[in-house]
């Protein structure tokens, strides 16, 4: 039996920057999906998982469209590997998640990479962490069918025990910042709005045209190339695009000052970094909700240093920099603000940094 495990993430900061060639700063999470692999020579996998009520089995020649929802993220691992060159084979797989499904945190990503280490260890492909990213990533994007970047695989695959990922998607170079909020009395609170959310809906892939659309009318091939910012924003006609750009440029530089603030155990500035984040995201990339926007506000508002919505939007979780000794009192009043609100119940809880994915048995 094979047995392979891999983390959700969460975005400290640098939303919507990936496909843009830009900078973002993950964690991987301590919360992580497990699948366990029992290989066989019966030309079919056969999928189950403790989360979901319906298993599925698909053929090694799986194609686009033949297999549909939670089982499309397993079947588009398998047919990327196998479009890559890649030997696949069939067996039982049973799948087991403590990552939170649509909440942001790459509950897919988890899974994606989770299958991907177990197939590859059944037949014996070593593949490094970049190759492996894309090909999850490519399950996503061509399979499943979400417009999606390679920052949450390879959040997933390179996790390592406190630190952060600072990730250069120019280069797909991830470099370990020190992330140590508990050494310096500090805690990372994540507040589970609870509202869903999902990629392959129209919201990402409209974001990802107008940051296209705006980087031909600049006339660069992605929005990393453009240099400095004056007179740029006036070169883009439209009044939406040019929004959408103001946040990518604006977000690359909170990026790497939050990394150089990491390091330096500036955990205000990198607080303040983190809302100023969440107004971009809000007012000018225009990903979060009123109900999202709401629980940030309130982080701040009881004690937080900042706070920030993040993974792709529209939903999804808020984190909050907030003093350890204060996690308590803050969790609550936030859950009082959003009952006031009239919006769901929260789920509230702490993270740190953990560990990639890996094999536990092979
Ligand atoms: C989702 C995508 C990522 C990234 C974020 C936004 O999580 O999967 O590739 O684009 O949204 O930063």
């Amino acid at each position: 039996m094979i047995v392979t495990e891999a983390p959700g993430r969460i975005n400290l900061i640098g939303e919507h920057t990936d496909y843009n060639q830009g900078f973002a700063m993950p964690i991987a999470l301590d919360e992580r999906t497990t699948v366990r692999f029992e290989p066989d020579d019966s030309g079919t996998v056969s999928l189950d998982s403790e989360e979901e009520a319906d298993g599925v089995t698909f053929g090694l020649d799986v194609r686009r469209g033949d297999v549909q929802g939670w089982a499309a993220y397993p079947a588009g691992v398998v047919w990327a590997l196998s479009e890559a060159g890649h030997r696949v084979v069939g067996g039982t797989m049973s799948v087991s998640s403590e990552v939170p499904i649509g909440a942001g945190l790459s509950s897919s990503a988890a899974l994606e990479c989770a299958v991907l280490l177990a197939m590859t260890a059944a037949t014996g492909v070593e593949l490094d962490p970049l190759d492996a990213a894309r090909i999850a990533q490519r399950a996503e994007n061509d399979f499943v069918g979400a417009p999606t970047g390679l920052m949450d695989q390879l959040a997933s695959l390179n996790g390592h025990i406190d630190r952060a990922l600072l990730i250069d998607f120019e280069t797909s170079s991830v470099s370990p910042v020190t992330f140590d909020l508990a050494g310096s009395d500090l805690a990372l609170l994540v507040v589970n709005s609870n509202a869903a959310h999902q990629h392959s809906t129209g919201e990402y892939a409209s974001r990802r045209e107008s940051c296209t659309r705006a980087a031909a009318t600049l006339g660069v091939g992605s929005l990393r190339d453009v240099q400095g910012t004056e007179g740029v924003l006036e070169r883009i006609d439209d009044a939406t695009d040019r929004r959408r750009v103001r946040h990518i440029l604006s977000e690359n530089t909170r990026v790497l000052d939050c990394a150089e603030a990491l390091t330096n155990k500036n955990f205000r500035r990198v607080g303040e970094l983190m809302t100023q984040s969440h107004a971009s995201m809000r007012d000018d990339f225009e990903i979060t909700t009123p109900h999202i926007d709401l629980i940030a506000e309130s982080a701040v508002r009881h004690g937080a240093l900042g706070a920030r919505m993040t993974g792709g939007g529209f939903g999804g979780c808020v984190i909050a920099v907030v003093p350890a000794d204060a996690v308590g009192e803050i969790a609550e009043s936030i859950e009082a603000d959003i009952a006031a609100g009239g919006f769901p119940v929260p789920t509230v809880f702490t993270a740190r940094a953990g560990a990639g994915a890996s094999r536990v048995h092979v």
